[in-house]
């Protein structure tokens, strides 16, 4: 009898265990925050391609306890930063000490608010970027998506988390307005032709794509 591991743990249990990452997951949990950090491999992913694309501006919106801020601040140059935009500020405040212990405090900029409120003051401010993580309010990712594509310099990464959500994009019967959003930034990814897209399907999905260049 095959021991019941999803492909997922299969290969998780391969690395070493991240003792920062696990204590910014106790800090999320000892906070009453929810649990919803990016997966563990999607994490690795997020600090390998903004080291190997070398991206020196990077912009996250959704910040929840910082685990994905770590992830991408990890992959950053000497001189690159974050902005990472939160809604909430005691999910802020969480992240931002989160970001201190792992020694990254000098790299982040949190801003506090809607997102689409700073990403409007981001633009009106002549800020551009090189990777963008979309993890915020699923109703929202089609703008979300906009204001990527607009704040992207040539041949930027865009990506964004979730793209299953628990399943629920893939069941015909779920017409919800975030599923429904969902679905239509999930399709953007694949056949919008500013962009080049790859959907991974592992843990609840993901999706990156590369603003084409024209
Ligand atoms: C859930 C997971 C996420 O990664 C997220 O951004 C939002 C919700 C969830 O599993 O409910
Ligand atoms: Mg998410």
């Amino acid at each position: 009898m095959a021991a019941s591991l999803t492909p997922e743990q299969y290969l998780e249990a391969l690395f070493e265990t991240d003792e920062t990452l696990d204590r910014v997951k106790e800090g999320i949990r000892a906070n009453n925050m929810p649990e919803i950090s990016i997966a563990a491999g999607y994490g690795r992913l997020l600090t390998m391609l903004v080291r190997i694309s070398g991206a020196r501006d990077v912009l996250e919106i959704g910040a929840l306890g910082g685990y994905s801020g770590i992830c991408l601040a990890r992959g950053l140059p000497q001189d690159g930063k974050l902005v990472s935009l939160e809604l909430k500020q005691d999910y802020a405040d969480l992240a931002r000490k989160h970001v201190r212990e792992a020694g990254f405090e000098g790299k982040v900029e949190y801003r506090i608010g809607e997102a689409l409120d700073s990403l409007k003051a981001l633009d009106a401010e002549g800020r551009r970027f090189d990777m963008f993580f979309i993890d915020a309010d699923k109703g929202n990712y089609p703008n979300y998506l906009e204001w990527a594509i607009k704040l992207a310099r040539p041949g930027a990464l865009i990506l964004g988390d979730n793209l299953l959500m628990r399943g629920k994009a893939m069941n015909s019967e779920e017409k919800g307005n975030a599923v429904t959003k969902m679905r239509q930034f999930t399709e953007a990814m694949a056949r919008d032709p500013r962009l080049e897209g790859v959907l991974l399907p592992a843990y609840d999905g993901l999706a990156i794509a590369r603003v084409r260049e024209y």
